[in-house]
């Protein structure tokens, strides 16, 4: 099996990025990335090209984006596929969002698969159409005792809503007396959202030269390196992934303190 991925490795990179790569590995890494994936939408206007087709050559990327993470042995990529005011786009257009896990996990999921790849989500599943939440579920299902990178989807996300919704477990649990007052810490909310279990994200990565949040994990990004860049997420490359994660490793993180 390990064999059989180191090969899939090897082939799969140019050398000159495998050069760039072994620069990189030299010193510490970012454990958790997180990447607001934008500008598709963009990029197919430039082509005169329906704005699906910027999504549809999205996926490409996040292909590359995940084997690339997954090579660096980073331990979480959490990418930001659909937010909760998404919906406020054409209905056209929502569909089509809404059918690309299907179709990249459709393809992708038996190289998740051999790459030890451990799918997981956060968002609300109660609005996502059935056929989308299946496609997930089967992939989280599929790849849950795999033990390598956690390829985590942000689908139908928004931060506040999080926090609210943790709000008010935190108030259920207060009332029925399974926590108390004094035991109510950082750590212990935490707990609440839906990135339980997982590490805050070191770095942070939004495409397309919008300089925003627009409503992603806002408690987790307290301490996280941002890095951004004019690329449209389609033309998102290893390099600029490379890049980014050059800058973070030339970051001075303090925490506060000196
Ligand atoms: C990112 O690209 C994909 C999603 C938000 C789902 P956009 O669709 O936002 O592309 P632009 O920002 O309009 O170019
Ligand atoms: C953020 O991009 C959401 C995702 C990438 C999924 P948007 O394109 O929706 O953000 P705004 O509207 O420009 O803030
Ligand atoms: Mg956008």
């Amino acid at each position: 099996m390990l064999n059989k991925i180191k090969r899939w490795k090897n082939r799969s990179h140019s050398s000159d990025l495998q050069e760039k790569i072994l620069e990189i590995k030299q010193q510490p890494l970012p454990s958790h990335i997180a990447i607001i994936m934008d500008g598709n939408g963009r990029w197919a206007k430039k082509r005169a090209l329906p704005r699906i087709a910027g999504h549809h050559e999205g996926m490409k990327v996040v292909r590359k984006v995940t084997k690339l993470a997954s090579n660096l042995n980073i331990k979480t990529l959490t990418l930001y596929a659909f937010s909760t005011e998404n919906w406020k786009r054409p209905k056209m257009e929502v569909d089509y969002l809404l059918k690309l896990p299907e179709e990249f996990l459709g393809t992708f999921l038996p190289e998740l698969v051999e790459e030890n790849v451990q799918v997981k989500m956060i968002g609300y599943k109660e609005n996502l159409p059935k056929h989308t939440l299946s496609a997930v579920e089967k992939a989280i299902n599929d790849t849950k005792n795999n033990t390598g990178l956690i390829l985590n989807f942000a689908l139908n996300y928004g931060s506040r809503a999080e926090i609210l919704e943790a709000i008010k477990h935190v108030l259920n649990d207060y009332k029925s007396g399974i926590m108390n007052e004094t035991e109510i810490s950082e750590e212990m909310f935490s707990k609440y959202l839906m990135t339980a279990g997982l590490t805050d994200p070191d770095l942070l990565i939004r495409t397309s030269g919008e300089i925003r949040l627009s409503n992603f994990m806002l408690w987790q990004l307290a301490y996280t390196e941002f890095w951004f860049t004019d690329v449209l997420w389609p033309d998102f490359s290893e390099t600029h992934f490379l890049e980014a994660i050059a800058a973070f490793q030339n970051r001075q993180r303090r925490f506060g303190g000196v």
